[in-house]
């Protein structure tokens, strides 16, 4: 952990040099910030979605991760932050078409419970996902549903007091392989297979696309989250801020 974010200046001041072998990761606490400070970051569209979110934790959460991420941006890219638009891929994945000395900003932002993660990288697509563990989850069914029969199979093999954690790691591995390919769910969850072993912390992620070798890491663990980025590159080197 090298930095340490816990005011919004951190976000304009943080130095950090881009490469396409290293993920900058950021990991926000809600708590620590006031979505006030972040609204100016905002375009009119984002500022419009915001309000329609009914529930104020998630509309702070919103706020705040996008504010965030846009600040980076336009810090990396010298320009005003108005100047920051996103686009969309068919699946809703944001994306710029800005150029950082010619190379292609990727970046991915994720949220649960009381914390956000962003990561960013160049040239190689990259996805995150946090999750809060809900111990009341049903994990039998929802891997039933999303998990492959490769899945299924490796979480049915734990011990009964390790099949909630297995699932869990299992989900934001699989949830960051959809992200960083941009398709989402609809690439379908039960279509590829990532490891529930939570000693393999360099996982290759069973899947043929796009003809790559996707790699999945796990970031952090803490306070009942778990977190996981993918990206093609092996062995890249994550650098975590919080
Ligand atoms: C986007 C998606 C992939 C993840 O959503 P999620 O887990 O609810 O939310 P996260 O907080 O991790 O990610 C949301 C962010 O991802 C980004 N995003 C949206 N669509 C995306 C896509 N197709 N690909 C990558 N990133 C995307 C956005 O930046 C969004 O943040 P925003 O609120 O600032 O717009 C969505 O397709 C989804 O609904 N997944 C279903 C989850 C599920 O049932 N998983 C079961 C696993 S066992």
């Amino acid at each position: 952990m090298r930095n340490s974010i816990n005011n919004t200046t951190q976000f304009y001041n943080n130095n950090f040099s881009l490469s396409t072998k290293r993920a900058h990761v950021f990991l926000i606490n809600f708590d620590l910030f006031n979505s006030n400070d972040f609204k100016e970051f905002l375009s009119n569209d984002e500022i419009k979605r915001a309000n329609k979110i009914k529930i104020v934790e998630k509309r702070h959460q919103f706020i705040i991760s996008r504010g965030a991420v846009k600040k980076l941006l336009s810090t990396l890219l010298r320009k005003e932050v108005d100047q920051i638009e996103f686009l969309y891929s068919q699946h809703g994945k944001p994306f710029i078409n800005e150029k950082y000395h010619n190379h292609v900003i990727e970046f991915n932002i994720s949220h649960s419970g009381k914390y956000g993660l962003i990561a960013i990288t160049l040239d190689n697509k990259i996805g995150v996902d946090i999750q809060k563990i809900d111990h009341n989850v049903n994990y039998n069914s929802l891997s039933a549903r999303f998990f492959s029969d490769n899945e299924k199979n490796e979480l049915m093999k734990l011990d009964k007091n390790k099949r909630k954690d297995a699932f869990y790691l299992g989900w934001v591995r699989k949830e960051s392989f959809i992200k960083a390919i941009g398709t989402g769910v609809a690439y379908g969850l039960d279509r590829f297979s990532v490891s529930l072993n939570k000693n393999d912390n360099t996982n290759i992620v069973i899947s043929d696309f796009e003809n790559k070798k996707w790699h999945c890491y796990d970031l952090m663990e803490f306070n009942n989250y778990k977190t996981a980025l993918t990206t093609c590159v092996n062995k890249i080197d994550i650098v975590i801020s919080q």
